[in-house]
């Protein structure tokens, strides 16, 4: 690193230091909407043209303790802390796992293939059902990151950092796997963020073993250190580049109600197995799928490749928050219940413009979904059907269809007088008061008109 982008790295660090000495000492709006803020920066990864960056960063900057978050938010930025568009550095993908480390060992290093060292780090896995590498998801997962919103009512929040389930000898830390492509000056932006293996002049894989003729494009031809193609005589700075990430969240206290992380994944050929008299889903999750175009078919006048699987859903709960993660070419998925209704669906926000987060062609967004909390439940055992829209004027290789779930364990008693207010944070403490008020009289009630408002008030001030 140069002397000067040590200097503007130097700078950056102390804004959001600044940023964030700013924050707690505006002790006033900190209380208020009673939500920290932390912002910080990954380890810096290099890029020049071409250029593919994938490694995994342990144990970084995260907010210490038993925390409740409140949303994720994550960019790539470069050493002046501006926001580097998708077309100039494709996230291919980005991922925050959880992993408790044995204390005074180096971590284990993670390997796609051979997993981790279990003894000297274990990985905290969300609630499944995949396993494998999307079973780590806690954050993630793709360049739609600027434009997709994470928002998780009150008293709900995704729990990190309760010393209980820690090991003895262990200590909590957080990881991140990321992988970014440098397509400045590509001859193909959109085949180079496909990884197709033509572009990557890729025989072999990261393990070196032979990519197979049909192996189009995927992961295994855009590893790091890999290249894609650029357009002859093309110049551009090789440069640093960060993830800057937000965490939003409050200490935890007994009043939240934790939220178990869920990835579904629309490749998932799962097949029941009997276990001890109880039949369990092995799960398959392949990740990556093809779209055929659809001049190879008749049939397909609209030329929307739809992929569609049914899976059992292992536990039941609320859903309070879904939002699905496909690639460019993506139309919408959903998620139907076992009578056919919809649970939740999310569409691709397409940029129209130049400027990051909205960069014409990408996907710069998804949109989530958070019903008001206990209106959609999802039982244990339901059958539920994942459903992948693609367009595919075009053949597309290495496209995927994830959907990211938070469930809450159900709540106990559901109150159905609510059902037409609006859904903030405010219903669930609505709930109990008017819990309490149907055993206590009428009196209470203007306390709770009072909550009501100052709570609306807060969501509002915060978000
Ligand atoms: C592709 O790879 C081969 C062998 O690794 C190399 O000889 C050749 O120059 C490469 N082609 C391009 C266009 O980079
Ligand atoms: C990733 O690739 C870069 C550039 O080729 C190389 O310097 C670095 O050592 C590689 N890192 C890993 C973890 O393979
Ligand atoms: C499975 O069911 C059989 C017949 O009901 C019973 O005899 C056996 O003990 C059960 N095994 C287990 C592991 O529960
Ligand atoms: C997916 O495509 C099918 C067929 O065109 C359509 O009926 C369905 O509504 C689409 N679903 C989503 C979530 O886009």
């Amino acid at each position: 690193m140069s002397p000067s982008s040590n200097y503007q790295l130097f700078s950056l660090v102390s804004i959001l230091l600044l940023i964030t000495v700013d924050q707690s000492s505006q002790s006033q709006a900190t209380q208020e909407n009673g939500v920290k803020v932390g912002v910080f920066l990954s380890p810096a990864f290099v890029l020049e043209p071409g250029s593919v960056s994938n490694k995994f960063y342990y144990n970084i900057g995260f907010p210490k303790g038993h925390i409740a978050i409140k949303s994720f938010d994550a960019e790539v930025v470069d050493e002046a802390g501006n926001s580097v568009p998708l077309y100039e550095t494709y996230l291919h993908h980005w991922v925050v796992s959880r992993y408790f480390n044995r204390k005074g060992v180096e971590v284990a290093k993670y390997h796609y293939d051979l997993g981790y060292d279990q003894s000297d780090s274990i990985i905290k896995s969300n609630s499944g059902i995949c396993g494998g590498v999307l079973n780590t998801v806690y954050f993630g997962v793709g360049p739609e990151t600027r434009k997709t919103i994470i928002y998780i009512p009150d008293p709900y929040r995704i729990e990190v950092g309760n010393p209980v389930e820690v090991p003895p000898r262990y200590e909590e830390k957080r990881m991140l796997n990321l992988h970014a492509i440098d397509t400045r000056g590509a001859e193909d932006r959109l085949g180079c963020t496909e990884c197709r293996c033509d572009l990557y002049n890729v025989t072999k894989d990261e393990n070196n073993r032979d990519i197979e003729p049909d192996y189009i494009g995927g992961s295994r031809c855009c590893y790091n250190g890999t290249r894609c193609k650029v357009k002859d005589g093309f110049q551009g700075s090789k440069r640093n580049l960060y993830l800057k990430y937000t965490v939003k969240y409050i200490d935890w206290d007994a009043s939240i109600v934790p939220v178990n992380i869920y990835l579904l994944d629309i490749t998932d050929t799962w097949k029941k197995q009997e276990k001890s008299n109880a039949t369990v889903a092995r799960h398959h999750c392949k990740i990556k799928y093809l779209v055929e175009s659809c001049a190879a078919s008749v049939a397909n006048v609209d030329c929307t490749h739809t992929k569609k699987i049914s899976t059992i859903f292992p536990s039941g709960g609320d859903l309070i928050y879904g939002v699905a993660h496909q690639h460019i070419g993506g139309t919408g998925m959903a998620l139907h219940g076992e009578e056919g209704h919809v649970i939740c669906s999310s569409l691709p926000i397409y940029g129209k413009g130049k400027e990051p987060g909205y960069e014409a062609g990408y996907i710069v967004g998804m949109s989530s979904f958070y019903p008001r909390p206990g209106s959609i439940k999802i039982s244990e055992g339901e059958t539920i059907t994942l459903l992948s829209n693609y367009s595919n004027d075009q053949r597309q290789t290495g496209v995927l269809g994830l959907f990211y779930l938070l469930v809450a364990e159900p709540s106990p008693k559901p109150n159905s007088i609510l059902h037409s207010a609006d859904g903030t944070g405010a219903i669930v403490i609505m709930q109990n008061v008017i819990g309490a008020l149907e055993v206590f009289g009428i009196a209470l009630l203007v306390g709770a008109a009072v909550i009501y408002q100052r709570r609306n008030k807060r969501d509002q001030e915060g978000y």
